[in-house]
C-alpha cells in the first residue's frame, strides 16, 4: 500500500491507495459512523461494508443534485447523527461529490473520509476537497471546498465496473500527462493495452502518479486562485458538453481536451503533432474524440461556467505536453474559433 499526504491550511487529507474496503474499520474513530453510497455499490459490495447504516443514492449525474442532498439530510436526521458522527462515503466521483458537500454543512460541518471506487474518482474526483452539487443542470455550481480525512483508494473494486465507466476514467490520466508530465503521458501511449486489461502494476503507477500530481497541485493552490485553474484542462468545454448531451464526465472532459489542445495549436502554443498525439491517444483509449451535435446550446452552456468573466472566459491551454497556459478569449473569439475548429 502507499500512503500521500496532503497538507493545505484547512487540514490533512491522507490518500490510501491498494487499501481495501474490508480494512475501512482501522481508520474510523470510535463512535457513530453512517455510510452514504448508491445502489450499485450495494449491488457489488452491502456484504463487505462494515455494520453502519447506509444511506443509498441513485446513480447518475441527474442526482447530484439538492433534493439528493435532501434525502441525505433526512436521513441523517432519522438516523439521529450529531456532530459526533463520522460519515463515510464509498463510490465514485458523484457519491464523494454530494457526501462531501452533505457532511460538510450538515450542523456546520461533521469529520468524513472516502472509499473511492471507480478509476475517475481514484485519480482526481475523491482527491483535493472540491464537494458540491449540479444547480439547474448546471455543473457543480453549488459547494463547497473541504478535505476528506481519508481517501482509501481500493483497486481491487475496479474489477466490478462497467467496461465504460472505466475507460472513462483515463480522461483524467490523460489531463493529468498533458498538463504536467510529459512523461506520464508518454507511459500511457506505452502501455495503454495493458492499462485496458487492468494490469495491476500498470493500473497502480496511473493511479499514483496522477494523485501525486493533483496533490501537488492542491497543497499549492487549494481554493482555486491559480495553480489549480490548471486541472480543468478540458472542462470548460466538458462541463458544458456534459449538460447538453448527458455523455459521461470523462467522455466529455475527452472531447473537451481535444477541442482545448486544437484551439492550442490554431492559437499557436501548441504544435499540430503534438495536439495530434492528444487526440490520438484518447482514441487509443475508446473515447470519444469528436461530437456530432449542433454546437450553439454547448456554447450557451459554457456561458454559465463559473469561470466565466463578464464577456470572457478563460480557457486552460497548453503550449507543450506537460504544461498548460491559462488564455483569456471573449465569447465571440471563442464561438468564431470554435466553429472554424468543426
Ligand atoms: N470533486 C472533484 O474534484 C471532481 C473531479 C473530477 C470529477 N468529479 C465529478 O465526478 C463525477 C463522475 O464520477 P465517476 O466517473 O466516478 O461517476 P459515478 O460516481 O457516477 O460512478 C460511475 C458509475 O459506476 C458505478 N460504480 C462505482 N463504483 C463501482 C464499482 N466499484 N463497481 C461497480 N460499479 C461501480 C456507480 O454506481 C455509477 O453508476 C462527476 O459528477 C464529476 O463532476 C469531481
Amino acid at each position: 500500500m502507499k500512503q500521500l499526504t496532503i497538507h493545505t491550511d484547512s487540514r490533512e487529507s491522507t490518500i490510501l491507495l491498494g487499501e481495501q474496503l474490508q480494512n475501512l474499520p482501522k481508520y474510523l474513530p470510535p463512535g457513530k459512523c453512517i455510510i452514504v453510497t448508491d445502489d450499485n455499490i450495494l449491488r457489488h459490495y452491502a456484504a463487505a461494508l462494515p455494520p453502519f447504516p447506509v444511506i443509498s443514492i441513485g446513480t447518475g449525474e441527474r442526482h447530484k443534485t439538492l433534493k439528493t442532498l435532501q434525502l441525505i439530510f433526512d436521513k441523517l436526521v432519522e438516523y439521529e447523527a450529531d456532530r459526533s458522527t463520522f460519515i463515510i462515503g464509498i463510490g465514485g466521483g458523484i457519491v464523494c461529490d454530494v457526501c462531501g458537500f452533505a457532511a460538510s454543512v450538515y450542523m456546520r460541518g461533521l469529520r468524513f473520509g472516502f472509499v473511492s471506487t471507480t478509476l475517475l474518482a481514484q485519480v482526481d474526483a475523491s482527491v483535493g476537497g472540491k464537494n458540491g452539487v449540479n444547480f439547474r443542470r448546471y455543473k457543480n455550481m453549488l459547494g463547497v471546498f473541504n478535505q476528506p480525512e481519508f481517501v482509501i483508494c481500493d483497486i481491487s473494486m475496479l474489477a466490478t465496473l462497467d467496461n465504460r465507466e472505466f475507460r472513462a476514467g483515463f480522461a483524467e490520466i490523460i489531463k493529468a500527462g498533458a498538463i504536467k508530465d510529459k512523461n506520464l503521458f508518454a507511459y500511457l501511449e506505452e502501455n495503454h493495452a495493458d492499462a485496458l486489461r487492468l494490469n495491476p502494476t500498470v493500473i497502480e503507477k496511473l493511479i499514483s502518479e496522477s494523485i501525486t500530481i493533483k496533490s501537488a497541485v492542491v497543497e499549492a493552490d487549494e481554493r482555486e486562485k491559480g495553480e489549480r485553474k490548471m486541472l480543468n484542462f478540458g472542462h470548460t468545454f466538458a462541463h458544458a458538453l456534459e449538460h447538453i448531451t448527458g455523455m459521461l464526465h470523462g467522455e466529455a472532459v475527452a472531447i473537451g481536451m481535444v477541442l482545448a489542445s486544437s484551439l492550442s495549436a490554431k492559437l499557436g502554443y501548441l504544435s499540430q503533432p503534438e495536439s495530434l498525439r492528444i487526440r490520438d491517444l484518447i482514441e487509443k483509449f475508446g473515447l470519444p474524440v469528436s461530437l456530432d451535435t449542433d454546437l450553439r446550446p454547448v456554447l450557451k452552456a459554457m456561458k454559465k461556467d463559473k469561470k466565466r468573466e463578464g464577456d470572457s472566459i478563460s480557457m486552460i491551454l497548453l503550449d507543450k505536453i506537460g504544461n498548460a497556459l491559462i488564455h483569456k478569449l471573449t465569447f465571440e473569439q471563442l464561438e468564431n474559433m470554435i466553429y472554424d475548429l468543426r
